[in-house]
C-alpha cells in the first residue's frame, strides 16, 4: 500500500505534511496581499471621529461584543430585522473588527439613529427602565466617569500606521474635534467637514464635561449610518 511509505518513513511524512500545510497557508495568505482590491471602496465610509473612536475603545473595554455582533448576515430574516446586510467596507477602518459571533442582544451594525441620545443614556444606565425584559447589565458608571482623551491623537496616529487614512490636520485637531462633537460648541463645521454625518450633541445631558457615556453614545449613533443605501438597488432575492 502506498500509505505505508508515509507511515514508515518519517522524512517523507514530514515533507508531505509541510507541503500540505504550505498549500493551506497560501490559500489563507494570498488574498491578504491584494486587500485593496478585495475590499471594494464604498462611498460614505470614513474613519471614526476622535469621539467615536474613544467610544469604540470603551465598547471594546466593556466587552459589549460578547453579547452584540456587528455584522448583518446575508439572510432574509437578518435583512428584515436589521436592515441592509453589512458590507466589508463598513468595517475596513476597524482594528480590530467587531463582527462578533455571539448574540445575547441584537446586532448593532445599524443601530445608529434608531433611538434618541436620551434613550441610549437611560438604557445604558438601567436597561430595564426602558426594556423591562432585558438581560443586559447596567453601565451607569459610564455617566459618572470623565472621558480620558489625552492620548486620542496618538491612537489615531497608530491607526494611520495600519492604513487608516487620518490626515495630519485630523490628528492635530483631534482634541478640539472631540470636544466640539461632545458638547456641541467649538468648530463643529470643521468637524463635520472632516467627519461627515458625525452626530454632534451633548449625549449624556451634562454639557459641563465629557463623560465616557458621551463617547459610547456618539459611537452607537454613527453605526451603520455612513453608507446611503437608498442609492443601491436592493437585490430581489433579499427584499
Ligand atoms: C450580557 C449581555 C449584554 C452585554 C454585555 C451588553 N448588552 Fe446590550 N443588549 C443586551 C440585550 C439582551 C439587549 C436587548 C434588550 C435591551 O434592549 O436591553 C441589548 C440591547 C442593546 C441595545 C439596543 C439594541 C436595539 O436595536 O434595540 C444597545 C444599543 C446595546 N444593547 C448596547 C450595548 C453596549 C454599548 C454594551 C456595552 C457597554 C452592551 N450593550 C453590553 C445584552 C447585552
Amino acid at each position: 500500500m502506498k500509505h505505508e511509505l508515509f507511515e514508515r518513513n518519517v522524512i517523507i511524512l514530514s515533507v508531505a505534511v509541510l507541503i500540505t500545510v504550505a498549500i493551506g497557508g497560501l490559500v489563507q495568505l494570498v488574498p491578504l496581499f491584494t486587500m485593496e482590491q478585495t475590499i471594494e471602496q464604498v462611498e460614505g465610509v470614513r474613519p471614526y471621529s476622535p469621539l467615536e473612536l474613544a467610544g469604540r475603545n470603551i465598547y471594546v473595554r466593556e466587552g459589549c461584543y460578547l453579547c452584540h455582533s456587528q455584522m448583518i448576515r446575508t439572510f432574509r430574516d437578518e435583512d428584515e430585522r436589521y436592515g441592509h446586510y453589512s458590507l466589508a467596507a463598513e468595517s475596513m477602518y476597524d482594528h480590530p473588527f467587531q463582527w462578533g459571533s455571539k448574540r445575547t442582544g441584537p446586532d448593532l451594525a445599524r443601530v445608529g439613529g434608531k433611538y434618541s441620545n436620551d434613550w441610549h443614556a437611560l438604557h445604558l444606565q438601567d436597561p430595564r427602565a426602558v426594556v423591562p425584559e432585558s438581560v443586559m447589565p447596567p453601565y451607569a458608571h459610564l455617566a459618572t466617569t470623565e472621558l480620558k482623551f489625552g492620548d486620542v491623537a496618538q491612537h489615531m496616529q497608530t491607526l494611520r500606521t495600519v492604513g487608516v487614512p487620518y490626515t495630519d490636520a485630523d490628528i492635530a485637531e483631534a482634541k478640539s474635534d472631540l470636544k466640539a462633537q461632545a458638547v456641541g460648541d467649538g468648530d463643529t463645521a470643521a468637524l463635520l467637514e472632516r467627519y461627515p454625518k458625525a452626530v454632534v450633541g451633548d449625549f449624556d445631558g451634562d454639557p459641563s464635561r465629557v463623560t465616557e457615556m458621551d463617547a459610547v453614545i456618539a459611537y452607537l449613533q454613527m453605526l451603520g449610518t455612513l453608507v446611503d443605501f437608498s442609492q443601491y438597488k436592493a437585490e430581489p432575492s433579499f427584499r
